[in-house]
């Protein structure tokens, strides 16, 4: 994936960075939209996965909604060129500000996750002189069989409101005269790769279509959330996610009405192959059982391993050697847990190589803070 002519442009440039394939974001945008089209599904990109805004722009450019969790990120989504009207925003801690700012932008819904925040929503959309859409964000009890750090919709997580008590918490909002219950939504979960959770994920959202029309209730909006995985082992072989598939599945499990709409809020799947964070090797050493690789990165520019355990695919872009190596990956930062990989197979690195950390693109430059002080990376764009 990385030519020669394509390192030979890295080089000089001061690392750790983020480097972008606008070229492979775009083709995943078409594919994306292809899939979306062929249902008229509505998609809206979970801008916490990567607010940098050549992406924010690029990918509004294309007409998809923004999904928001701050009200930061509504006026970032806003400020990048995504229409107001396509802006969804989710959380179960939005403050007053922050509703407020979205009151003000006219967004297209809040996703709302308890009832207390719907009297809130409700109050200040008074105070303001609107009326608030929302949806209610429900916890369907369902296992997404993802790494349990990011896995959203069991029963006992903090998110959205249990889906047993949707007819309890209708009855007390619709009383409320500054907001429009619109629609259900739900996320259950971030990389997923399997279908069944979301074969599971229909079922219960068919389920409480059935309960709605029991009360009478006909909402237009179906909101499914993010969650679609992407290939971690082999970027080179699976460089865009197949949107196609889980959208055909989802086709063929939910019960749509007519006049309903569906939607989707894809993060990672959106921009997680198109980012890599290159960084250069400043020492190796060994130790009794290992050999350490020091690199000019550390979690704070890509926290993912430290945080969750994720593995993300280390390369040298600069070794010549056609032997193999085993290192310990590790940053700069005083703390144990400031490793990338261990006993990971590379080709005998050096001081002074430069090793990508391959499907970086979401959570990746978004998560990175100044901890240790440390700079935060810069990023650059190719096609
Ligand atoms: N919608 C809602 C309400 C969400 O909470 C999320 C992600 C998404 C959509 C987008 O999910 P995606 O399509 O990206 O899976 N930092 C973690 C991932 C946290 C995901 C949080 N919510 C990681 O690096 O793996």
């Amino acid at each position: 994936m990385f030519s020669k002519e394509l390192i030979s442009k890295f080089e000089g440039t001061p690392t750790p960075f983020y480097y972008y394939d606008m070229a492979l974001l775009r083709r995943t945008l078409d594919s994306l939209q292809t899939a979306a089209d062929k249902y008229g599904y509505k998609i809206h990109y979970a801008v916490k996965a990567n607010a940098n805004p050549e992406i924010l722009k690029t990918i509004a450019s294309y007409g998809f909604g923004a999904d928001c969790v701050s009200g930061n990120e509504v006026l970032m989504a806003v400020e990048c060129g995504f229409p107001s009207d396509k802006i969804v925003f989710a959380g179960v801690g939005k403050s007053d500000k922050e509703i407020n700012d979205a009151l003000a932008n006219d967004i297209f819904c809040f996703n709302c996750e308890s009832v207390q925040e719907i009297q809130v929503i409700n109050q200040l959309a008074a105070q303001n002189g609107k009326i608030a859409k929302i949806a209610l964000r429900l916890n369907p009890g369902i296992d997404a069989h993802t790494n349990k750090c990011i896995n959203t919709g069991l029963e006992d997580s903090k998110f959205g409101i249990n889906f047993n008590l949707l007819e309890e918490v209708v009855k007390e909002i619709v009383v409320l005269n500054n907001i429009k219950l619109v629609g259900l939504h739900y996320h259950i979960g971030s990389q997923i790769t399997d279908l069944e959770p979301y074969r599971l994920l229909c079922n219960r959202s068919n389920e409480m279509q059935q309960k709605l029309q029991l009360l009478g209730l006909n909402l237009p909006e179906i909101n499914l959330g993010g969650g679609l995985g992407i290939d971690y082992d082999d970027p080179d072989a699976n460089p865009i996610p197949n949107f196609e598939t889980l959208l055909d599945t989802i086709h063929e499990n939910l019960d749509v009405k007519k006049g309903q709409r569906v939607h989707f809020e894809f993060g990672r799947a959106v921009v997680a192959q198109c980012g890599t964070m290159i960084a250069r090797v400043l020492y190796t050493k060994k130790a009794s059982k290992t050999t350490f690789a020091i690199v000019d990165a550390g979690f704070n520019d890509l926290i993912r391993p430290a945080l969750y355990g994720a593995h993300h695919r280390i390369e040298n872009l600069s070794s010549t050697s056609d032997q193999e190596g085993i290192y310990d990956v590790v940053g700069p930062i005083c703390e144990s847990t400031d490793v990338f990989e261990q006993a990971y197979k590379m080709p005998v690195t050096q001081r002074g190589d430069l090793l990508a950390f391959r499907s970086a693109g979401a959570y990746g430059e978004i998560m990175a803070s100044r901890y240790n002080l440390r700079n935060l990376a810069k990023s650059y764009f190719f096609d």
